[in-house]
C-alpha cells in the first residue's frame, strides 16, 4: 500500500513576506473616477484602508485553517515571503513579466495565505493523524484543494450578486485578488510534469501564483520541523527542490529559487516556528 503523511501534502504541492507589500493605493486612485468630486486624496486614503482590511481579513482566514496542524500560524507568513521572493526575481523574466506587471505581483503575494484554506474541510482524525496515511485517507486530504478554490469561488458568487454589474475599479481588483486566491488553492497541488493533483495539470496549464507557491510549500515543509521529523537544514532542501526541477517545478522557478537561496534561508530563520 502506498502510504503518505501529512507531509507529503505539503511535499506533494508548490509565497509571505518580511514586509507585507498591499496594491499601491496612489497609482490606483488617479484611474479611479471621481463622481462624487471627492479629493484624490480620500479616495486613496479609503482604497488603502479597504485594502488593509482586505489583507487582514485574508489572514485571518488563513489562520483559522492553520491552527488545526500548525500552532503557530508562521507557515503562511515565511510562504508568502517565499512567493514573493520568487515573483520579484522573475518579474523581469520574459514568461512570467505578463503575469507578474502592474499589480499582479501584488494580488500573487496577498492571495497566496489561502492556498490550504479547504484544510477546514478535512477532518481532524486524518489532517492531525501522526503516523502514515492510507490510499483512503490520503484521498481525503487531497479534497482541500478543490474545497478551498470552491469555497472562495462562492464567497465571491455572493458577493457579486450582492453588489450588481457596476463594479468600481477597486472592487474589480479585489476580485481579481479573490480569483488568483481560487487558483492557487487549486492548483498548488500540481505538478509541472503533470503528476500532481486535482486536475494532473501540466506546464504553463499551472496558474503562476500557483507553480510560485507550489515550491514556496514544499520549500517550508522541508525545512520546518513537525512532530514526526526535525527540519531539514536549507543545502539539503535546495538539493530536493534542484531535484524536482521540470518534474514537480517550473525549472524558470527553480532557477529563481537558486538565485534568492540566502533571501529564503532569511525567512526561514526569522520566521522559525521555534523564535
Ligand atoms: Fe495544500
Amino acid at each position: 500500500m502506498d502510504q503518505k503523511t501529512v507531509t507529503d501534502l505539503h511535499l506533494s504541492s508548490a509565497d509571505s513576506s518580511p514586509t507585507p507589500t498591499i496594491l499601491n493605493a496612489d497609482d490606483a486612485c488617479q484611474s479611479l473616477a471621481q463622481p462624487s468630486g471627492r479629493p484624490a486624496r480620500d479616495t486613496a486614503q479609503r482604497l488603502s484602508d479597504s485594502l488593509v482590511v482586505q489583507d487582514v481579513g485574508i489572514r485571518a482566514l488563513a489562520c483559522l485553517a492553520e491552527v488545526r496542524d500548525n500552532a503557530t500560524g508562521l507557515h503562511v507568513v515565511r510562504t508568502r515571503a517565499y512567493v514573493q521572493l520568487l515573483a520579484q526575481k522573475l518579474l523581469v523574466h520574459p514568461r512570467f513579466s505578463a503575469a507578474l506587471e502592474g499589480d499582479r505581483l501584488d494580488m500573487i503575494v496577498m492571495a497566496t495565505p489561502l492556498h490550504d484554506i479547504g484544510k477546514i474541510g478535512v477532518p481532524d482524525a486524518v489532517l492531525l493523524k501522526p503516523g502514515p496515511l492510507n490510499d483512503h485517507e490520503f484521498d481525503i486530504v487531497k479534497r482541500h484543494a478543490g474545497l478551498g478554490s470552491a469555497a472562495i469561488h462562492k464567497a465571491i458568487g455572493q458577493v457579486r450578486a450582492f453588489m450588481g454589474q457596476a463594479l468600481t475599479q477597486q472592487a474589480a481588483s479585489a476580485f481579481a485578488c479573490l480569483q488568483i486566491a481560487a487558483d492557487i488553492a487549486l492548483c498548488h497541488h500540481e505538478k509541472w510534469d503533470g503528476s500532481g493533483y486535482p486536475s494532473g495539470l501540466s506546464g504553463d496549464a499551472i496558474p503562476v501564483g500557483a507553480r510560485l507557491m507550489a515550491l514556496a510549500d514544499v520549500f517550508d515543509a522541508l525545512t520546518s520541523r513537525r512532530i514526526y521529523k526535525p527540519a531539514m537544514p536549507v543545502e539539503q532542501s535546495l538539493q530536493i527542490i534542484q531535484d524536482g526541477r521540470g518534474s514537480h517545478f517550473d525549472p524558470d522557478v527553480v532557477d529563481a529559487f537558486v538565485n534568492s537561496l540566502d533571501d529564503f534561508a532569511q525567512v526561514a530563520v526569522r520566521f522559525s516556528d521555534r523564535a
